[in-house]
This record gives structure tokens, sequence and C-alpha cells, in this order.
């Protein structure tokens, strides 16, 4: 489903948060590929080469810009693009297993296969079901400019996706908390976890090998994480 007409705006000291625009997407894939595609912990532990990752992300960033749900922050000074949140909305299926992500089966996604199988085994068979939800505002992708880490915006974006949530009428958020950092936003920000894995030990039941073997504490453990969207105080 696609949300055009989806506004939403927040000012947080010398940034503000805006809901990203075609005419965004441009500079998220550079945000993307820059520092997401090789930085996040279970990609880096996978370890395949940086280009296929960043083919893949260049075209998923897209999709997730065009969907209407995602946001970004930006410096008030410059204008520039520091933080991305890209998301989708899910509402519970009437029949059979929701489906999160629509990743094609193009050479291009083969390598993510790996990380698809411990994101499935996450969200187990039906996680609408499992949480009670009946609409999901689903976080796939959290990314902050390096040169602005560790000054709250990953939080504050979290804030910003919750109300966003909030406004768009779901019932829960949920992410991949595939970070040892986006975790501890979680814990702060009072999130509850449905399932983890340690990487470390998890065996593909496909190849039966342990592909995220290299995983390095403290971004050893994926989680499947949620906040239930009622009575937030942030
Ligand atoms: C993970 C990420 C989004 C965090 O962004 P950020 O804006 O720096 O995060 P915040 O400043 O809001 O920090 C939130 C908490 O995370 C933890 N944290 C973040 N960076 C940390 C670091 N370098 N060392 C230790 N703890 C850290 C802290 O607990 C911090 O809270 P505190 O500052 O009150 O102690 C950012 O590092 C990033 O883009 N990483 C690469 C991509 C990725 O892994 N994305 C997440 C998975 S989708």
């Amino acid at each position: 489903m696609k949300y055009h007409n989806c506004c939403f705006k927040r000012e947080w000291g010398k940034f503000t948060a805006k809901s990203l625009k075609e005419e965004n997407i441009t500079e998220v894939q550079e945000l993307i590929t820059n520092h997401f595609s090789c930085e996040e912990p279970p990609r880096k532990a996978l370890g395949k080469p940086a280009e296929v990752m960043k083919v893949f992300d260049h075209a998923r960033s897209k999709q997730l810009v065009v969907n209407g749900t995602s946001l970004g922050v930006f410096e008030n000074t410059t204008g520039l693009l520091i933080a991305v949140a890209l998301n989708c909305v899910e509402h519970r299926p009437v029949n059979g297993e929701a489906q999160m992500e629509k990743i094609g089966t193009d050479p291009s996604s083969l390598w993510w296969e790996p990380l698809r199988r411990v994101m499935k085994k996450l969200d187990g068979a039906n996680m609408f079901t499992e949480i009670g939800a009946s609409c999901i505002f689903f976080g796939h992708i959290l990314s902050v400019h390096p040169a602005y880490a560790r000054l709250g915006i990953a939080t504050f974006l979290t804030k910003c996706m919750l109300q966003h949530a909030e406004a768009l009428g779901c019932d829960f958020f949920v992410q991949h908390g595939t970070s040892a950092f986006t975790r501890a936003i979680g814990e702060k920000l009072g999130c509850s976890e449905l399932r983890s894995i340690d990487l470390r030990q998890y065996v593909d039941d496909v190849t039966g090998e342990k592909p995220f073997a290299a995983a390095k504490p403290p971004h050893h453990i994926s989680s499947l994480c949620y906040y239930k969207i009622l009575n937030l105080e942030l």
C-alpha cells in the first residue's frame, strides 16, 4: 500500500524530521549505500562484497521511499539529509502469512538470502497473531550519518516513527534489532522483544552453515522488537 499523502514533520534542536519524498531518493540512496550497506552488523558478519550489497540497497531504498511512510532527518542550517528510517505499513493478512517486504529474486538480491531467512525466523509464522496486531508500522532500515553519531538522532527518529505510526492508525511498531545500539534505544523507549537469535550460533536450515559466525559482540544478537502504540509519552 502506498501512502502518498503522508506528511510528518517534527523539529528537534538543530534538526527536523520529515516524510521522505521521491525528490529525496538520490540523497537517501547515497546515505544508505555509503553508511548502511556495509555497516549494519549482520551484513558485516556475512562478509559479502560491498558492491552487491550497495546495488541491492540502492533499489530497496527507492522502493521504501516510494511507499510513502519513510522519514528523514535534515540539518536545519545546511539542509543536509543526515539520517533515514525506511519503513512500510502492513495490515493483518486475511489469509496466509504476512509478507513484510516484497524483495525481488533478481541476481542482485541473492546474497541477501541468508539474512532473509534469519529475519523470517525472527518474524515467526504470523507475528500479527503473536503480538495481537492489526496494523504494523515496520521499520526496515535505520541509518545515521557517522559524522552525526551519538547525538541522539536515532533515538529522536525512533520517537518520530512511533508518532508517525500512531498517526497512520497502526497499533504496533515493529523492527529487527540488528545492532546493539538499536536494541539500546528500544530498551530506553520501552519496546518488548518477541524473539532473539544469537547470530554466532545460528545455523541456516538450507545450507547447514553458520553464515553469521563472525558476528562480534555486542552486535551478535538479532531480535524482533515491538512497541504497542497506546498511551505513548514521547
Ligand atoms: C545504530 C545507529 C542508527 C545509532 O545512531 P545514533 O544516532 O548514533 O544513536 P543515538 O545517538 O540515538 O544513541 C542511542 C543509544 O545507542 C547506543 N550507542 C550508539 N552509538 C554507540 C556507540 N558508538 N558506542 C556505544 N553505544 C552506542 C547508546 O546506548 C546510545 O544511548 P546513549 O547515548 O544515551 O548512551 C547508527 O550507529 C548507525 O547508523 N549504524 C549503522 C547502521 C545500523 O547498524 N543501523 C541499525 C540497524 S537497522
